[in-house]
């Protein structure tokens, strides 16, 4: 019995563990382009309410995005050396082009 114990902690353990920004990727390191700077309107709140308000239903709202935007790109970004997948956890998934255009988008400060 003693043994299971002993099991039974180290699985909570690494269980709790897991259960933190662990899965965050790096900053991908993209820069707002000079020209054509996408909106909210345009680009931001589509993404979201595609890719992520099933499940973070405060990513409907621009404010919550900006407040988020360097967890964001770590979940869900590309530049052009780091791709983030860590976000969507399931379901239906952005392209590459998606996730630097929300990558550039975040760097302009998600207007
Ligand atoms: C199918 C549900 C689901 C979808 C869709 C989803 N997420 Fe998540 N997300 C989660 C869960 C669950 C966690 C917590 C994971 C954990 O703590 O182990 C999480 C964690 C995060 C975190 C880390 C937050 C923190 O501080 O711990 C960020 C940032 C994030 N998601 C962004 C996004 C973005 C951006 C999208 C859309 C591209 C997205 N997620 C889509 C379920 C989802």
């Amino acid at each position: 019995m003693k043994g299971i114990g002993v099991v039974w902690g180290i699985l909570m353990a690494t269980m709790v563990g897991g259960c933190d920004t662990a899965g965050l990727g790096a900053s991908t390191g993209a820069t707002c382009p000079t020209d054509n700077v996408l909106t909210w309107a345009e680009f931001g709140q589509g993404f979201m309410q595609t890719y992520c308000v099933e499940c973070h239903g405060s990513y409907n709202t621009q404010s919550r995005v900006v407040r988020d935007k360097t967890q964001i790109d770590q979940a869900a970004g590309a530049g052009d050396t780091v791709t983030n997948t860590y976000m969507p956890e399931s379901g239906k998934k952005p392209s590459l082009e998606e996730r630097k255009l929300l990558s550039q988008w975040l760097a302009c400060g998600a207007p």
